[in-house]
C-alpha cells in the first residue's frame, strides 16, 4: 500500500474551542476516504491544515511520505465550500484563467470539460449554469494538471437531489480512474454511498475508523437457535442470503443481505423443516450512535 496521506496527533485551538483534538490518520492511494462528522467537528479545519490554509498548533501530517511541499501541493485538488469564478467570463475562459495560475497547458481544459460533463455548455457564460453545473465547474478547475489527489469539502451542499445524485456519481467515476480522494460530510448516507474508507469525527475527536463496510455496517445482525444448532447451521448454510453466520454459544448469530428479512429467513427453515426455539434482532448499536451522533447538532 502506498499512503497518500498520514495525520499524526494533529491539534487546533481557536481560543477556548478546541477544534481538532490529537487527530491521526491515514489515507492510502485508490481510497475514497470520507472525514464523517457533525457540524463543528473539525472537519473543515482538518482539510484547511492539511492544504496548509491554516496552522495547526501541534502534530504533523505528510503528502506522499514527504513533508509537505510546492511539489506535493501540486498534486493535490482542491474542491471547497464555496466556487469562485468569473460570472461573466464563459466555463473554458475561466479554467483558462485557472490553467494560467497553475502554470498548465490549455489542452487540459477540454479533457477536464468532458470528465464533469460540461463540454456541451463550455461557451456560456458562469452565471448561467445552474448550482449542480457550477460545482461541476469547481471540480473541473481542480482537475485540470491531473491531481493525483481531491479534496472536498460538502461537495453536495445546497445542491437539489438531481444535483446531489451527479456529483456523487462523477465523485465515484473519478475515483475509479484512481484518483484518491478526501471527502468531507456531515451526511451518513453520502459517505456509505460514495467511500471505501472513513472516519468518524465528534467535536475533533476520532470516534471510529475503518472500511465503510465495516464501520458503517448497518445489515441486521440475527440471533436464532433451536433444539439443534448443529442441524440449524447446516440448514442456514445453504441459504444463499446469508452473508456471516457465528455460533455463540447456544446461538446462532447472523447476517443477512440488504432486503432480506427475518421473515424470509424463518420462512426458509420452516420449508426446511426447522422450527426455531429463539429469533431476535440485535440492536444496531453502531447506527444508532452514528444516526445519534449525526444529528444531534442539526
Ligand atoms: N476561524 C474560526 N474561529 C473560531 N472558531 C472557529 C473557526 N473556524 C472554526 N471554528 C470552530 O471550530 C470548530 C470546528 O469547526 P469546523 O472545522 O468548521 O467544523 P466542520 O467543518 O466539521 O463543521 C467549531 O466549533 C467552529 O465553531
Ligand atoms: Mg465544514
Amino acid at each position: 500500500m502506498e499512503t497518500v496521506l498520514s495525520i499524526k496527533n494533529l491539534n487546533k485551538k481557536y481560543g477556548k474551542i478546541h477544534a481538532v483534538k490529537n487527530l491521526s490518520f491515514n489515507v492510502e492511494k485508490g481510497n475514497v476516504f470520507g472525514i464523517l462528522g457533525p457540524n463543528g467537528s473539525g472537519k473543515t479545519t482538518t482539510l484547511s491544515i492539511i492544504l496548509d490554509v491554516i496552522n495547526a498548533k501541534s502534530g504533523s501530517y505528510s503528502w506522499f511520505g514527504q513533508y509537505p511541499s510546492k511539489e506535493s501541493r501540486k498534486k493535490i485538488g482542491a474542491i471547497l465550500e464555496h466556487p469562485i469564478f468569473y460570472p461573466y467570463l464563459t466555463a473554458v475562459k475561466n479554467l483558462e484563467i485557472i490553467a494560467d495560475i497553475k502554470g498548465i497547458k490549455y489542452n487540459d481544459i477540454e479533457r477536464v470539460l468532458h470528465t464533469v460533463e460540461l463540454h456541451d455548455r463550455r461557451n456560456s457564460k458562469f452565471k448561467t449554469f445552474s448550482y449542480g453545473m457550477k460545482q461541476r465547474l469547481a471540480i473541473a478547475a481542480a482537475l485540470i494538471g491531473k491531481p493525483e489527489v481531491l479534496i472536498f469539502d460538502e461537495p453536495t451542499n445546497g445542491l437539489d437531489p438531481k444535483g446531489i445524485a451527479e456529483i456523487r456519481e462523477l465523485i465515484i467515476n473519478i475515483a475509479a480512474k484512481g484518483i484518491t480522494i478526501i471527502l468531507a460530510s456531515h451526511l451518513l448516507d453520502e459517505v456509505q454511498k460514495t467511500c471505501s474508507h472513513v472516519t468518524v469525527l465528534k467535536k475533533g475527536e476520532k470516534l471510529f475508523a475503518g472500511k465503510v463496510n465495516d464501520v458503517l455496517n448497518i445489515s441486521d445482525t440475527i440471533e436464532i437457535s433451536s433444539n439443534n444448532i448443529d442441524m440449524l447451521k447446516l440448514a442456514v448454510k445453504e441459504y444463499d442470503k446469508v452473508t456471516d453466520i457465528k455460533k455463540e454459544l447456544d446461538l446462532l448469530v447472523v447476517n443477512l443481505k440488504e432486503g432480506t428479512t427475518t421473515f424470509d429467513l424463518n420462512n426458509f427453515l420452516v420449508n426446511k423443516g426447522i422450527i426455531l426455539s429463539h429469533l431476535t434482532v440485535r440492536k444496531k448499536s453502531l447506527e444508532q450512535q452514528f444516526l445519534g451522533l449525526l444529528t444531534e447538532n442539526e
